[in-house]
């Protein structure tokens, strides 16, 4: 397993260029199944969970090729709708498969995901939005199995979600895609993931109006046909990188971004003494002196996102006075609490609330990441703790953030991967 040295103390100076959405192209690629055409889609980051989410598709007889940051999709010839538990295990967003699968090919099998590091994440909204447009599930030996009974199409519907859910929206949204009829989904999410994939839909011939608000209506069409979609640019890679930047008082510029996506970050980052500028495509940070305390709150966007948590955290344990983190998306998203604190941080946790009382030095220790967002809060975290931090398990980070270090060590960064075997002098 690959670990991460990090010497801490350097300012981070330059520039970066964001990737493209992990969170949109996951789905964007499921979206592939819809249609017998090519999707080519264009600024796909090379992560992990790419690679996982391209494996599923292929190994439902879909052609997934990749060149360079275009990725595309072809599912002419389906010869599988099933989503086997070893790789749903591994990725939770598998689940976007099942609205596509039900739509095009009438019938998925598609493994429930279990248990998960930050929360349980049941997928009952999916189901209960799934049978209201008329599919018939059941569950059977850890699997939804899903069909259309006697019905030909998929019939639209009224959904009202209990909550506010990223994938659940895209599921029904892409199922309703191709429904008879109109679905109109209320308490929808309006996360720019959402409304970057309703417009590469949209694109493919559906008909979906209202993605970014909360309520989506999505007009059922026969077919979709096949089309080209440039993937928006990852809004928590972005912020994850200025904080980064926060951190070490250092100066950045992130190209490639999209402002417009991360006002709850920037905000919270102009809050903690951050001097920061956009532009149409790009955000520049500059911070001088110690950042200060602050409190947030995470919820639905245009909320603070709980994808930024962890990394905010890490800001916070080296701030100016006390800060208080609520996290109301997922219950058990303190995973890094206990890693930062490895590094000296003075964190207390109340339920859903952490109390971080910022200290004057981190000192560099080995940690290990547990999820993918921690992993980001304790390579932050390390690019300012005294001497050397080694964060274990990064597959976490790499599942999310591509070639992170490398990044990094270009703005400026003491920070190197190794493989399995550790240096004896660490
Ligand atoms: N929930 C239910 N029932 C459902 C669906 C969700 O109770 O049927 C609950 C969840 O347990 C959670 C809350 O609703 O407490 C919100 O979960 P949501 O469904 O919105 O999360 P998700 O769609 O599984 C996506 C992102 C996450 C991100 C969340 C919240 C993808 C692939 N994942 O997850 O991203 O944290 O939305 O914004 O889009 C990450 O990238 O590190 C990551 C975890």
């Amino acid at each position: 397993m690959d670990q991460l040295r990090i010497r801490g103390g350097q300012r981070l100076r330059g520039r970066v260029r964001a990737a493209g959405a992990k969170n949109a192209a996951l789905k964007m690629l499921a979206a592939g199944l819809l249609t017998r055409d090519e999707l080519v889609l264009s600024n796909v980051p090379q992560l992990a969970d790419i690679s996982t989410m391209s494996r599923l598709l292929s190994a439902m007889g879909a052609k997934v090729r990749r060149h360079g940051d275009t990725v595309t999709v072809r599912s002419d010839g389906l010869t599988s709708t099933e989503a086997s538990y070893d790789l749903v295990k591994t990725m939770r967003a598998s689940i976007v498969v099942l609205g596509p699968l039900l739509a095009r090919a009438g019938s998925a099998r598609v493994s429930l995901p279990g248990g998960c590091a930050i929360g349980a994440r049941p997928v009952d909204q999916h189901l209960k939005g799934l049978q209201a447009l008329g599919a018939e599930i059941r569950i059977e030996h850890g699997y939804i199995v899903a069909d259309l009974g006697q019905k030909r199409r998929l019939r639209g519907a009224r959904i009202v979600t209990d909550l506010v859910t990223v994938t659940g929206t895209e599921n029904l949204m892409m199922a309703a895609t191709l429904a008879e009829g109109e679905t109109v989904i209320e308490n929808a999410a309006r996360e720019p993931e959402v409304v970057d994939l309703a417009g590469c839909l949209n694109q493919m011939g559906a008909r979906i109006r209202g993605a970014g608000t909360d309520r989506i209506t999505v007009e059922g069409v026969e077919s979709l046909h096949g089309a080209a979609h440039r993937v928006m640019p990852d809004r928590i890679e972005t912020g994850s990188f200025l904080i980064a930047a926060a951190i070490t008082g250092g100066e950045v510029v992130v190209e490639a971004a999209a402002p417009g996506t991360l006002d709850a970050v920037l905000d919270k980052l102009r809050e903690a003494g951050a001097d920061i500028q956009t532009g149409e495509d790009w955000i520049g940070l500059r911070m001088n002196g110690r950042p200060r305390a602050v409190d947030l709150r995470t919820a639905p966007y245009p909320a603070f996102p709980t994808d930024m948590q962890a990394q905010f955290m890490a800001l916070g344990c080296v701030s100016e006075g006390v800060g208080t983190i609520v996290e109301t998306i997922f219950e058990n998203r303190f995973m890094h609490v206990l890693e930062l604190q490895r590094l000296g941080a003075d964190i207390r946790i109340d339920g859903n609330s952490a109390v971080v009382h910022g200290v004057e030095k981190l000192s560099g220790a080995r940690v290990m990441a547990t999820d993918l967002r921690a992993s980001a809060s304790l390579v932050i975290a390390g690019l300012v703790a005294e001497g050397e931090t080694w964060v274990d398990r990064i597959y976490h980070l790499d599942r999310g953030y591509e070639r992170m270090e490398q990044r990094l060590a270009q703005l400026g960064a003491l920070i190197e991967r190794f493989g399995a075997i550790r240096p004896s002098t660490a």
